[in-house]
């Protein structure tokens, strides 16, 4: 538990009970206000902010539940444990429904109590580490982790700006690793009016069965696996982001179905024949030509001109070679970081190289080569032997490199890392494959600085 003194309100009007739980509470560290009855009880949730109210349903004047729903009208944070007499479960029920987390049978045993109620501050500290992340990975996604200087990004950025406050639809095309996601949740995170979620949902990767459901929700029973009401995601990401990537692969069956959704902001969940308006952004994003799409009739015209009221187009990365550089830059600062290495720098080859390359990948391909050189840079300095570019013959570093000796470790180097990674950084297993024994292969790790962990490299 956290330093903090988490604050609690005792409500109950049995003097005896109220003060001496009170002391318990208070020598396990808590710091705790406590009154007699339910008018008391509402002002005092009304001055402050309690983590936790015990409330006693019996209370003369105002009872339990009329606080209880005072207080989720004022202080829907607060977790609130009521008190029942014993034998009025029915009361208990209908406390939870109002929104109470837990309810204790009188007469109340206090390790009993003491339990609940670390519970309930567990969920609370819980819930402030998830916002804590939500906000980190929020930061991670900011405006100021997209790089680029040239022109083209330049513009980017300020699409993105202007776009950001209003509530347009997106759409956002470019190459595979251009971007396109990234650029999506800068939208979301700089939009002020943002209350909900970014929600992303691919539709190359759903079957079309299912699409329309998982969007748009289902009644229970309106197919044979729909076994109780489900909730579709323009719902879950109300007042948020809904980010519909791939949507060029959007079978037409389900694209009429979405205009109508974009059209009316309003959905109907599937076995449903009440209409939900839903309140969110849309973004959308493909590598496809849509225009083509639509001439070969795979793409609804009028969806498009929904989808596209703010167009975003990200640039392959070989048509502004100029960020290359900067992105080699902040990438490395990123592995250094994550791997507890320290490359201050890349040699005037590897770059040469680096800016040369076709990167069909784009940046994530870029991303990847450069995650795998920092894994293997023996100094500070990234080498042309740490860089494997797919497609090329400097793939092992072998063709620059004059020294045989390099060569060969760099090339016995490859091999084992390959290796390891394809059998999960099993030693044995990877031993076994390679020939080796086990003793050598630690041997090798450790003499070619081959970092040690459970890593898995991304496939570009
Ligand atoms: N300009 C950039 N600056 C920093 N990182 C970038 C930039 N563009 C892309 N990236 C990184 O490259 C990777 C790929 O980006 P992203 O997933 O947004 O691409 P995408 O266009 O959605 O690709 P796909 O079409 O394959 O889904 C991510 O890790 C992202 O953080
Ligand atoms: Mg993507």
């Amino acid at each position: 538990m956290s330093e903090k003194k988490h604050e609690i309100l005792l409500a109950d009007d049995e003097t005896t009970f109220r003060e001496t739980f009170a002391k318990v509470l208070e020598e396990e560290g808590f710091s705790v206000a406590g009154v007699g009855n339910g008018r008391d009880a509402i002002d005092a949730l009304m001055k402050h902010s309690y983590a936790l109210a015990i409330l006693d349903i019996q209370m003369p004047g105002c009872d339990g539940i009329s606080v209880l729903r005072e207080a989720m009208a004022m202080r829907p944070q607060t977790r609130v444990i009521m008190v029942t007499a014993y034998g009025s479960v029915e009361m208990a029920v209908e406390a939870i429904k109002l929104g109470a987390c837990d309810y204790v049978m009188k007469p109340v045993r206090f390790d009993e109590m003491l339990t609940r109620i670390r519970q309930q501050l567990r969920y609370l500290e819980l819930e402030a580490e998830n916002q804590e992340l939500r906000e980190e990975l929020n930061g991670r996604f900011d405006i100021s982790q997209i790089i680029g200087e040239t022109f083209v990004m330049e513009q980017v950025f300020e699409t993105v700006r202007k776009v950001a406050p209003t509530r347009s639809n997106v759409l956002i095309t470019g190459e595979s690793g251009t971007g396109k996601e990234l650029v999506a949740h800068a939208i979301h995170s700089l939009s002020p009016s943002n209350t909900g979620r970014f929600v992303a949902v691919n539709c190359s990767a759903i079957p079309e069965t299912l699409l329309e459901s998982e969007l748009f929700g289902h009644k229970k029973g309106s197919f044979t696996s729909a076994f109780e009401d489900k909730q579709g995601l323009f719902e879950t990401a109300r007042g948020g982001t809904l980010f519909l990537d791939e949507i060029g692969h959007m079978p037409m069956g389900c694209q009429v179905k979405l205009l109508r959704a974009v059209e009316q902001r309003q959905i109907l969940p599937v076995g449903s024949t009440s209409p939900v308006n839903v309140d969110l952004r849309l973004i959308a994003a493909t590598n496809r030509d849509l225009v083509k799409e639509i001439k070969e009739g795979h793409f609804r015209q009028d969806l498009y001109y929904r989808m596209n009221v703010v167009g975003v187009h990200l640039p392959p990365l070989r048509e502004r070679r100029e960020d290359i550089p900067l992105l080699v830059e902040h990438f490395v600062k990123r592995y250094n970081a994550e791997m507890g290495k320290h490359c201050t720098r890349v040699s005037r080859e590897a770059m040469k190289r680096l800016v040369a390359h076709e990167w069909r990948g784009n940046v994530r391909e870029l991303q990847n080569v450069i995650e795998r050189a920092v894994i293997f840079a023996e100094d500070e300095t990234i080498e042309v032997t740490d860089i494997a570019l797919v497609g090329s013959d400097a793939a092992l570093g072998i063709e620059d490199s004059e020294d045989l000796q390099s060569a060969v470790r760099a090339y016995e180097k490859e091999q084992i890392y390959r290796a390891l990674n394809k059998y999960s950084w099993d030693k044995a297993e990877t031993a076994k494959a390679l020939g080796i024994g086990l003793s050598s292969l630690y041997r090798k790790i450790d003499e070619l600085a081959i970092p040690s962990g459970k890593r898995s490299v991304r496939k570009v």
